[in-house]
């Protein structure tokens, strides 16, 4: 069926087989384009070539991302405010979208990164998760998030009700401006939703003000946030962004990447709530080739004669969006775009490329994690100074 407008919310994704609108989601929520220049402004302050995430338009969207530039450029401080929700004990490969950006940006920048894991908001959204359970998540997760490569001395993780002394004050200051009816209005909830439910989107907000870390930027308050995410949760900080001038605090600048697609297809996001749309960060080689091989959407010919004929058609090929996501060689995914989109090459050959991607990137991620031991969980989580330049 086609749907005549895509739904994004942070709950739930559902376009047409094309995928997302983005072109008309920007306009509809009202950001602005990530364009050549932007990306152009990043190499000359940083000196580094841009991520192929940001060179390949997959951070597609921003708000007043002029600002942080600016800011960088001139030398002065800023920081980058990421999270997630430990709603699953393993990560897939979508998550690791925003944290593969945020690591970069952390490295070429030189910034500091502060990580949200919000266990009262899984367990308050997810009818079946105790706390018991969102807690466990949560370390777990930190272990996958850590093993992206944060640097120590510049990232502070932390969980919302592990920390949630530091985060109650601005919280309160969210909370009297913000009307339940902005609440319902942003997030399509009504009155028979949790009480925690409907209270806990600014929560959510108060990170992106830096004096939510005061072991971090002591009391200033006017310190640049950068929030780069998947655009699903660009919600949260429209609402952000509205009430911040009204209780004397920046507007935080965020950075949308598109979503990473389900195997099925690039009608939904690869999601944790669904096991065969996703491959996770645990999955075994094997798991890996048997999901792409009986699952990955191919947008191939029907036939061998119709494919050598018509070629790829690679705008809704799940192999060949997930090889522009993560493979780095420009070259390579060049050339597979130039043969596959002719039909020189087949699905079963550029499958076969994406699983030994896959496979490596998923083996060099475990043996990362298993180098992450629960001692530097902790000190990743220890409220203390970063090393940052104020
Ligand atoms: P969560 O846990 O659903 O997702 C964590 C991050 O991963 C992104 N993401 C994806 N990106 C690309 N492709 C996908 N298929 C995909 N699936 C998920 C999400 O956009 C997100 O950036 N409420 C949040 C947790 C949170 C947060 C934040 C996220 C708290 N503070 C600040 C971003 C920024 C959540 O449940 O995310
Ligand atoms: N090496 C990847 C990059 O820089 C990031 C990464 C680490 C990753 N672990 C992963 C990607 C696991 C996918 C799966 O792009």
């Amino acid at each position: 069926m086609d749907l005549i407008e895509d739904i994004v919310t942070p709950f739930n994704i559902q376009a047409s087989e094309k995928g997302v609108d983005y072109d008309k989601l920007i306009a509809q929520f009202g950001c602005q384009k990530v364009l050549p220049a932007h990306i152009k402004e990043i190499e000359e302050i940083t000196g580094k070539k841009a991520h192929h995430l940001l060179r390949r338009g997959i951070y597609f969207a921003h708000r007043d991302l002029e600002m942080i530039l600016n800011t960088a450029k001139m030398k002065k401080p800023f920081y980058l405010y990421t999270g997630r929700g430990p709603s699953s004990a393993a990560l897939h490969l979508g998550h690791m979208i925003p944290f593969i950006l945020n690591k970069w940006l952390q490295e070429v920048f030189d910034v500091p990164v502060v990580i949200q894991i919000t266990d009262d908001e899984k367990y308050l959204y997810r009818q079946e998760l105790s706390l018991e359970q969102v807690k466990h998540f949560s370390r777990e997760n930190i272990r996958d998030i850590i093993a992206c490569g944060f640097d120590l001395n510049k990232t502070f993780i932390f969980t919302d009700t592990s920390y949630i002394n530091f985060l109650y004050p601005n919280f309160l200051k969210m909370q009297k401006h913000l009307t339940v009816n902005q609440i319902f209005g942003c997030f399509g909830f009504n009155g028979s939703d949790c009480v925690g439910k409907i209270a806990y989107p600014p929560l959510q907000a108060v990170p992106a003000f830096s004096n939510s870390f005061p072991h971090i930027f002591r009391n200033k308050n006017d310190i640049p946030c950068l929030i780069p995410e998947a655009i699903d949760q660009d919600p949260y900080f429209r609402l952000t962004r509205d009430i911040a001038p009204k209780i004397n605090y920046l507007k935080p600048a965020v950075l949308h990447a598109k979503f990473f697609p389900a195997l099925q297809g690039l009608h939904t996001k690869m999601s944790a709530s669904d096991e065969n749309t996703a491959i996770y960060l645990t999955d075994s080689k094997k798991e890996i080739e048997r999901k792409i091989k009986s699952f990955a959407f191919s947008g191939g010919g029907k036939t061998l004669q119709d494919h050598r004929e018509k070629g790829a058609n690679l705008e809704v090929d799940v192999p060949f969006q997930y090889l522009s996501f993560l493979m780095e060689d420009d070259e390579r995914l060049d050339e597979i775009r130039q043969k596959y989109g002719k039909g020189e090459i087949t699905t079963g050959e550029v499958k076969k490329d994406l699983i030994g991607l896959l496979q490596k990137l998923v083996e060099d991620h475990k043996v990362k994690k298993k180098e992450v031991t629960d001692e530097l969980i902790d000190k990743f989580m220890e409220i203390r100074e970063l090393d940052v330049k104020l």
